[in-house]
């Protein structure tokens, strides 16, 4: 007696087909799972008896063998319980054997014989989909799982019983329709930030080309507030984009009742978190906040407050828009292609530089805590930028006349510029920046120029070409003109604030 059913095994955020095969044979009784099977996976075995024993049935006194193929994948979770479970009923002639051939599922059992839902219920449902089986998940995923669409069979049985009843013809269920879609959210306003203007225009700058960015200033000077406002000028998730974001937040279990919004993803991890929290990883393979972030925001606050050695980890996902994760049994990759958005106070006391407001350790103090930040990080900062603190006067300020709303409509008509070239400007490099940001003659001369006074690097030279192109797109501009090289220089941190604070940061431009 023998039967087969599928389920999906994930790596990173990607779904493979896994066949559930079932066997029942004579010999001494026993229950037994093999193919590279994790210790959640082994514990299928007890959940499946006592939800058996729940709905009155009893596993043959033979020998079961549960193969999950292919043997050399690993299979981490609980959400081989399921298929195990159906594919057994359809060894044991409870069930017909299309109802476990035509069918994967994904599912934890509870003692009782109900069915939960499990991380990864979209991407398994789109597996299903594509390869032509129907998908079958706990009731309360069902509203995840219908994103998936398709005219392939969906089934989101609250219990092994209602599942068994409906393959019986008894009690027929209904098809679940997909959650509730957020279309506009509420963000904070950029109105409400007084004063700070050279702020607001590097924020607008980083949202149209995709930059990352980095605030330096006093505590209080509207940093934090500033970063807040990023997403609301951001444009909405495209389709597919909204089909990766989603994805990723699937596997990582927050899907919650199938809610899919097309807000950006602005993720603000404290500065406690671990390597495996930002990155992904640790007991359980889950995506971290790099890729939560894909396609939207990190916002890194009090970045030296973060330990040094995290902070590195961030190097790889930014440059390679991957997070990867190496484990004994493989590598996983979770997609990361985020904005990096960081906000620090010069030094620890948070006033070095500032006339009137000593710092109490002195240069010392600056040069200490920027260094707690590594070059290379700081290497990947297109806009870097120092913030005086607000004063009285500027808090006094009636609100601008500009808010979110002007600025996103602009930033939209940017990146729309830049969709038509495939890349954000942020990741244009090589040929690439040859082709699109080559300044015109004026410009070329003038960023020459500023390449010797200043003692631009290479790097600070792409920069200044990066943004200064994100500058021409925020014009509507063809090419890039000496005024674009110009702003483009002037958005940099500046020197007259002290040696501490210029040695260990260096510059853009
Ligand atoms: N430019 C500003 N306009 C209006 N309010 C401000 C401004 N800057 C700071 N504030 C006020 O000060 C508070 C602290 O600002 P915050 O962004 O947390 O400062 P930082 O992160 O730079 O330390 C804000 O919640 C806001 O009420
Ligand atoms: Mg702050």
């Amino acid at each position: 007696m023998s039967a087969c059913t599928y389920t999906a095994s994930f790596e990173g955020a990607q779904a493979h087909p896994v066949q559930v095969q079932v066997q029942l044979t004579g010999g001494t009784p026993a229950f037994i799972i093999v193919g590279l099977a994790d210790k959640a996976v082994g514990e299928s075995r007890e959940r499946v008896r006592a939800a058996f024993a729940a709905i009155g049935l009893a596993i043959p006194s033979k020998r079961v063998i549960i193969n999950l193929a292919p043997a050399d994948r690993p299979k981490e979770g609980s959400h081989y319980d399921l298929p195990i479970a159906i594919g057994l009923m359809a060894a044991m002639g409870v069930l017909p054997p299309e109802a476990a051939q035509e069918w994967l599922a994904m599912g934890e059992l509870g003692l009782d014989g109900s069915i939960a839902p499990v991380p990864g219920l979209l991407p398994g449902a789109m597996l299903a989909h594509g390869q032509g089986y129907g998908f079958i998940c706990g009731a309360k995923g069902g509203a995840e799982a219908a994103w998936a669409g398709g005219d392939v069979g969906l089934l989101a049985p609250a219990s092994l019983i209602q599942l068994v009843n409906h393959f019986k013809g008894r009690q027929v269920l209904t098809r679940p329709v997909p959650g509730d879609m957020i279309e506009g959210a509420v963000y904070k306003d950029l109105r409400d930030v007084r004063g700070q203007e050279t702020a607001k225009r590097a924020l607008e700058i980083a949202a149209a080309g995709g930059h990352n960015l980095l605030f330096v200033g006093p505590p209080g000077a509207g940093k934090s507030m500033l970063a807040e406002r990023l997403p609301g000028i951001l444009p909405p998730l495209s389709a597919q984009e909204l089909l990766d974001v989603s994805t990723i937040q699937s596997v990582a279990g927050l899907l919650d009742q199938g809610r899919l919004t097309r807000q950006r993803p602005f993720r603000a991890p404290h500065h406690s978190a671990s390597m495996a929290a930002l990155v992904g990883g640790g007991n359980r393979i889950r995506p971290g906040e790099v890729s939560l972030a894909h396609n939207g925001v990190l916002f890194l606050d009090e970045l030296p407050e973060f330990h040094p050695q995290v902070l590195d980890s961030l190097r790889q996902p930014l440059e390679s828009g991957q997070a990867v994760i190496a484990r004994a049994n493989g590598r996983f990759s979770y997609p990361a292609r985020f904005q990096l958005i960081a906000a620090m106070n010069p030094c620890r006391c948070g006033w070095a530089g500032e006339n009137g407001e000593a710092c109490a350790r002195g240069a010392k103090c600056a040069e200490t805590y920027q260094a707690r930040v590594s070059g290379p990080l700081m290497d990947r900062i297109d806009l870097q930028l120092d913030i005086p603190p607000v004063t009285a006067a500027d808090l006094a300020l009636p609100p601008s006349a500009e808010g979110t709303a002007e600025v996103a409509a602009r930033v939209l008509a940017a990146r729309a510029i830049q969709d038509e070239r495939g890349c954000l400007n942020a990741q244009l490099s090589g040929d690439l920046l040859d082709r699109y940001a080559r300044p015109d003659e004026a410009g070329a001369q003038l960023l020459n120029q500023a390449a010797q006074h200043m003692g631009l690097s290479a790097r600070g030279y792409h920069r200044v070409l990066r943004v200064a192109r994100t500058l021409a797109d925020l014009e509507g501009g063809e090419s890039v003109r000496r005024i674009h090289i110009a702003e483009a220089l002037s958005n940099r941190r500046a020197k007259a604030k002290g040696q501490a604070i210029a040695r260990p940061l260096g510059f853009v431009g």
